[in-house]
This record gives C-alpha cells, structure tokens and sequence, in this order.
C-alpha cells in the first residue's frame, strides 16, 4: 500500500458546510443503517437529553475511573487494589478515566479553548494549514483517501509532538498567538502522564515497569501526536456519525474530551455505551500496538463518536505511540506454548497505512493480521 499524495475528491469542510444553516445533509455524510445511532441503549444522539425516564439498565454503565494517587502514594492494600483495577479495565473495557493525573486543570481548559478558537476562525486562516494524506499534518476533514467513501461529520488539527525531529512549530497554527505555547506545554505535561501509565501497564503485565517505554524506543524516541476533532452541530444526527467506529492504531491515547457535551461512544458486545466524562479526566484507551505488545491480553477496543444538533464538541486525542519504524511484536515473556503469538512483527509506520488509506473500519487491521498468523508466528 502507497501513502497518496492528495485527495481523491474535494475537500469538504464540515464546519463550513455546517455554518451554512443547511437542514439537510449530503448524502455523503449518510451512513448505511447498520452504522447509525439507535436509541435502545443509553446512546441517544441528544447529550442534554436525560435519560431518567428510560427504564434501561445500561444507562447507569459508565467506562471505570481510576484515581491516579491510588497508585503512589496510598497504604499498599489501596495501592494493590488500584493497580488491580487498572489492570480489570484494560482487560474488560481497554478504556477508563484518571483524574488526579498530574496534569493542571488550567492547562487541560486553555488547550481545548485555544483549539475551540482555532475552528471558529475564518476559513482562509485555517485553510493556510490544508493537509494532505502524505503525512496528515495540518487542517483536514477525512480519513482515508477511498474515492466516494461516506465521509465523517467533522474536521480537524493532526500535528507531531514526538519525536523532536518531526515536532515543527511551523506547522502548528500561528493563531491564536498563545496556541504554540499551550500546545507545547500540554504535549510535555501529556506525554509524562502517558510515561506514568505505561509503567503501571508494564508491571500490571508482568514485566519491569520500562519495557512498554523501551518497546515504544524509549522516552526521546516514542511517538507523540496530537488530533484535535472539532464535530460542528448537525442538523440530521440521527443519520451520520462524527467519527466511524475504528480502534486506534497506535500504543495508547489519552483524550480530553469536551467539558460540556457528550459523543463518544465505546462499543460492548453489540452495544454502544456513551461515556460519560468526569470533570477534569481523561479518557485513557489501549490501541492496536498495545494489543500486539501483550499478546492480546489488552485489547484495543472500538470506538466512535455521535453528533447532536445542538452543539459544537472539540476533543484533543493524545496519540502515544511507538516510535515509527521499530518492530512491535508480542513480548517473548507473554508468548507461551498454550498461547502463541498472535501477531507478526510489524512497524507502526507499516501498519498505520492501512487507516490512513481505507479510513476508520472498526477492528478490521488488527484481526487480520491475527488470521495472518495462525501458522507462521509461533
Ligand atoms: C480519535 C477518537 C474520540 C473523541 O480521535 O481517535 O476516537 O471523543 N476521538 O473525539
Ligand atoms: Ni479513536
């Protein structure tokens, strides 16, 4: 597969098309009924409407938080018990929330209002950051480069943190004036969170609590990217989705959600259970190279995100990944004779071709490679 240079079809921006007060979307935004919302579980399309008068159990289900202070510094019994359910989260949901993480609260809610100003500036001052599939740096609005594909309600900002020879200024934007600032100081307080918990899933695993670091290349080398989604209001919400169900392929992601508006969603069996965030948390999820790492024993988990009509949502997904061209493959430690490995060695590089090309696809990449694996990776 070949990265491409541009994009199949012109370029649609969401936030434009949504600005223009139309009452009907396009049909390339329609998913095929089988990916829409239903309202038989708790994912109705409207955050502000309650639920309170449904009578369906799974309303109350939320992803587990944990409180990080849990893990340092309480009397070992709680710290056992944190790391315990640390560990039943990665392995149940492959989500969860932490708060007392470390990073300012202040920080978190100048990161995403810099952004929120980013998008609501005019279309020219964004437009100077069009990106392209080659990279995917910069503005964009699709995923994917699949001619006639049905395409996402939303736009957004994918820049590199890590490591320092791809993180370049130049590309972020230079407006707002403060937005390099406050992106460079969340990137380094973020990226120390996602050390601190890569060392709890490292001995949660069993092995000393640098190996997921060291596999990623080591803290100079790792990979960090940031993808700030802007989902515009929608006037049709029922029919589209902001983001289409995928997993995300790298090592772990650390998102700050919007403080006042609910959307994504976390896939359970055959149902999407709406997260609902806790003040001041992130939401931590496995992706696909964790996955590979721990053989399986963590699993990356599907994910989509639902728009409303009522209001705008920005999130900042922290991408922490491997560096781009080491081989990920299941640590000897976890490959046994009764579980053999189930994934070939891959770069991310490589393996990260594959979204960027076909688009969100749910799990697809990654069980595929697991049926490429049945004879020849033990
Ligand atoms: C992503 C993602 C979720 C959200 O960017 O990969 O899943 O809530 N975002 O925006
Ligand atoms: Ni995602």
């Amino acid at each position: 597969m070949m990265a491409c240079q541009g994009w199949p079809e012109p370029v649609i921006r969401v936030q434009a098309l949504a600005e223009s007060g139309l009452t009907t979307i396009p049909e390339r935004f329609i998913k095929p009924k089988s990916q829409r919302v239903t309202t038989t579980n708790n994912n109705t399309p409207n955050p502000n409407q309650s639920n309170s008068h449904t009578h369906d159990d799974r309303e109350n289900i939320n992803i587990p938080v944990i409180d990080m202070k849990e893990l340092y510094d309480g009397d070992e019994r709680l710290r056992e018990e944190a790391f315990r359910r640390v560990a039943e989260a990665c392995k149940e949901w492959g989500f969860f929330q932490v708060v007392n993480h470390g990073v300012s609260h202040e920080l978190m809610k100048s990161a995403r209002e810099v952004w929120r100003e980013f998008f609501h500036q005019p279309l020219e001052v964004k437009e100077e950051f069009a990106n392209s599939p080659l990279t995917y740096e910069g503005y964009g609005s699709r995923l994917g480069v699949k001619k006639g594909a049905i395409l996402d309600w939303s736009d957004y900002f994918f820049l590199h943190y890590m490591p320092s020879s791809l993180r370049d200024q130049a590309k972020w934007p230079a407006l707002p004036t403060s937005l390099r600032k406050i992106i460079a100081e969340y990137g380094e307080e973020v990226v120390k969170l996602g050390g601190r918990i890569l060392e709890i899933l490292s001995i949660n695993l069993g092995m000393t609590e640098d190996y997921l670091l060291n596999a990623f290349g080591g803290e100079n080398d790792l990979g960090a990217c940031l993808r700030v989604n802007f989902y515009p209001k929608c006037p049709q919400p029922d029919l589209t989705l902001g983001l289409s169900s995928h997993s995300d392929p790298g090592g772990m992601t650390i998102l700050l959600p919007d403080e006042n508006v609910s959307g994504l969603q976390v896939r359970r069996g055959e149902d999407w259970i709406t997260v609902k965030p806790v003040p001041n948390a992130f939401i931590i999820n496995m992706g696909d190279q964790i996955q590979v790492l721990s053989n399986a024993i963590y699993k990356s988990i599907e994910h989509r995100v639902i728009v409303n009509s009522n209001k705008e949502r920005v999130s900042l997904a922290f991408f922490y990944n491997p560096r781009s061209d080491i081989l990920i493959e299941p640590a000897k430690e976890l490959v046994t004779e009764d579980r053999p490995a189930l994934y070939p060695p891959m770069t991310f590089n490589e393996y990260r071709l594959y979204i960027r090309t076909k688009g969100p696809s749910g799990k697809a990449q990654v069980e595929s490679l697991t049926s490429q694996c049945d004879s020849t990776c033990a």
